[in-house]
This record gives structure tokens, C-alpha cells and sequence, in this order.
């Protein structure tokens, strides 16, 4: 290859990479490792981690609908910085377990309302009086602040079953909380939002990490159709080169049948599909994997 060409794109790489708006405090990394169900050692078929999405469409047939489905990426979508609230925070990197209405898949997913009506003094005052008990305000602000702290505590360390989310900013989890107390009803809480400003592969990155990696191992070799059959997930370092940008957009925002058995043939499959992602944030998730291989 020229040296032009090499120094081209040399110079787009490392002014992607250079991005990291609003989050100055932690670099995007490569995702790492076995999935979470892996970790966890259950069997995709027997829990509702990153599948707790309303089921969204079947994805039709190859054939039966080549006009019906068209990207809609965002023109530079590759360059340009997102906007992010607590709400988008929650969205991207919770909602796969968690539901959008915070409530989960008890008894296996927690809800996170509860533990977080639990950070207001206020509602705790109010629980209190209920169940016949006076507590001063003094002793309900200890009680607001404990509960806080073990929130907090759990993005680091994460939970028994729950993973930590070292990818996240203390802005991140700031403007997270406010979202989460504004879901649980916290007096209050919609006057706390905060806007971020997020570069687009930390916003991939937190969608692979927090989302896809649940399912999908970091890297790894990649199956064959009968293998895929077989129950096989292929690893997030063979995406890239499995799919093209539209395929994978397409496969996680509508569905995108995929090569099965031996003679292969194109199914459904079972990956859920997430239509609370839009398409240009999946294509930074791609974007992200590009330019951040995954690591084994
Ligand atoms: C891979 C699935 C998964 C993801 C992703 C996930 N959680 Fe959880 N979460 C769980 C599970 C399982 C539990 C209950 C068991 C445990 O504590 O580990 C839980 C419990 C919780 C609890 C405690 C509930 C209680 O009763 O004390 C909170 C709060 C919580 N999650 C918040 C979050 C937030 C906020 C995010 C996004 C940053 C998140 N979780 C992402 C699986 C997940
Ligand atoms: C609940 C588990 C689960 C989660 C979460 C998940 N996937 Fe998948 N994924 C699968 C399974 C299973 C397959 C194998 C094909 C099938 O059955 O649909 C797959 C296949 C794929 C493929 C198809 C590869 C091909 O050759 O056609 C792509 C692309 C993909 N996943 C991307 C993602 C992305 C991006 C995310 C995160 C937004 C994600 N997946 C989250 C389970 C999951």
C-alpha cells in the first residue's frame, strides 16, 4: 500500500480514537473475556438476561423482503459526538436485563425501582409514619445515604449475579441515578437530569460491553452454520468480518437471518432484537469493534 494511503489512515484512526467527550476520566478499551452467561455458567435458554426487550419483530425470510427493510444510518454518523441523558445511560446499558420500566424478571433480575425509592429521605420519612414508626429526618438522610453508597458500590464491584460497569463515568452514573430516581417516583428527580456529550465509540463501547457481551464472548474461533445450529454464539472479534455494517445494524435493531445447519440455510435465529437501539448508536457498536478488536 502507498505511504499516502497508510498516513490517511493513520490520521482518521487516531482522530476517532482521540474521541472521548465527557468522559475524559476512562479510555475506551477493547471488551475482554467470556460472556456473562458464560461466567455465570447458565444456559442461554434458561434466563432472561438481555432478553427482557418486548420480543420486537420476527425477521422475515431472505427473499420475502428485500425492499421491506432499509438503513437509516445518520449521514457522518462515524465522526459526530452524541448527546446522552440518564435515561440513553440506563437504555444502553441496563435495559437488556432490567426492562424499560426498571421492574426486571424477578425472581432472577431484581427490579432496581425499590432500592432506589430507597435514596429519598423523603420516601423513607413517608414509609416510616406508615408502619407507625417516627424517624427523625437526620436519622432517614443516614438511612437515604446507605442505600446510595450500595448502589453506587455495585456499579464498581457489581452484584452476585449482576456484572460491574467499570466503563462508566462518575458523570455516566451521576446522570444514570438522577434518570433511575425520576423512574422510581422521587419527589424531585426530574429536575436533576444531566446532559452528556459522548464520542461515538464510547458509546459502541458501552453498548458491546454492557449488552452484546452478555451473550456473546470477546473472542474466540468462529462457528461454522451446523455449529450455529447447534447453539453456538459467535464471538464479538468475528462480527465484523461476519457481517457488514448494514447485516449487523440490521440484525440487532429488525433481525437478520442467519446461515444455519449443514446444508445451511437461513433462519430467524434467537438472538432477541433490540429495537430500543437506534441504528446509528448500533453502528458505533460496530464502529467500536472495528477500531477496539476485541481482546481474548
Ligand atoms: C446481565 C444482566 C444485568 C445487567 C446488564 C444489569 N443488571 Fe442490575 N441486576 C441483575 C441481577 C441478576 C440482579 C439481582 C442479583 C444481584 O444482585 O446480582 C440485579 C440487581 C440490581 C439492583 C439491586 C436490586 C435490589 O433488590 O437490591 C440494582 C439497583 C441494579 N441491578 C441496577 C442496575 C443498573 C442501574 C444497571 C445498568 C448500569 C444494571 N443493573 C445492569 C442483572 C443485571
Ligand atoms: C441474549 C443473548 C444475546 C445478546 C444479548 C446479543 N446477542 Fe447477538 N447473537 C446471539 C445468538 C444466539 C446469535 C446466533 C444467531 C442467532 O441465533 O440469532 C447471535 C448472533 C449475532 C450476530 C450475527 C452474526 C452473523 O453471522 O449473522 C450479530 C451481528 C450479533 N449477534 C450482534 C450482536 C450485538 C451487536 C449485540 C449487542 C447489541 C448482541 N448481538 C447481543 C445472542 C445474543
Amino acid at each position: 500500500m502507498p505511504m499516502k494511503n497508510l498516513a490517511v489512515i493513520f490520521a482518521l484512526l487516531s482522530s476517532l480514537l482521540g474521541q472521548s467527550v465527557g468522559s475524559k476520566d476512562i479510555p475506551v478499551t477493547p471488551v475482554e473475556g467470556e460472556s456473562w452467561l458464560n461466567h455465570l455458567h447458565r444456559k442461554f435458554s434458561d434466563t432472561s438476561m438481555g432478553k427482557t426487550w418486548h420480543a420486537g419483530p420476527a425477521a422475515p425470510m431472505p427473499g420475502q423482503d428485500s425492499a421491506a427493510w432499509q438503513e437509516k444510518l445518520s449521514q457522518g454518523f462515524a465522526a459526530r459526538s452524541m448527546t446522552l441523558h440518564g435515561a440513553d445511560v440506563y437504555r444502553l446499558n441496563c435495559r437488556g436485563c432490567h426492562t424499560g420500566s426498571g421492574h426486571g424478571a424477578p425472581p432472577e433480575i431484581n427490579s432496581v425501582v425499590d432500592p432506589v425509592r430507597s435514596t429519598s429521605v423523603e420516601i423513607i420519612m413517608e414509609r416510616m409514619k406508615k408502619a407507625g414508626m417516627d424517624m427523625s429526618r437526620a436519622n432517614a438522610a443516614v438511612l437515604a445515604k446507605q442505600a446510595n453508597a450500595a448502589i453506587l458500590d455495585r456499579f464498581h464491584k457489581g452484584g452476585q449475579d449482576m456484572p460491574p460497569f467499570p466503563q462508566l463515568s462518575e458523570t455516566e452514573v451521576r446522570s444514570m441515578i438522577a434518570y433511575l430516581r425520576q423512574l422510581a417516583g422521587v419527589p424531585g428527580a426530574e429536575k436533576q437530569q444531566i446532559a452528556i456529550t459522548e464520542s461515538p465509540s464510547h458509546v459502541g463501547e458501552q453498548i458491546v460491553k454492557s449488552t452484546c457481551h452478555i451473550c456473546h464472548n470477546a473472542a474466540g474461533p468462529n462457528p461454522n452454520p451446523q455449529q450455529i445450529l447447534e447453539g453456538a454464539i459467535p464471538p464479538l472479534s468475528t462480527l465484523t468480518t461476519r457481517t457488514s455494517l448494514p447485516e449487523f445494524v440490521r440484525k440487532v435493531t429488525a433481525g437478520n437471518p442467519i446461515s444455519m445447519g449443514a446444508p445451511s440455510e437461513p433462519f430467524r435465529g434467537r438472538m432477541p432484537v433490540f429495537d430500543y437501539l437506534s441504528e446509528d448508536e448500533v453502528a458505533n457498536a460496530y464502529l467500536y469493534l472495528t477500531l477496539y478488536p476485541p481482546q481474548k
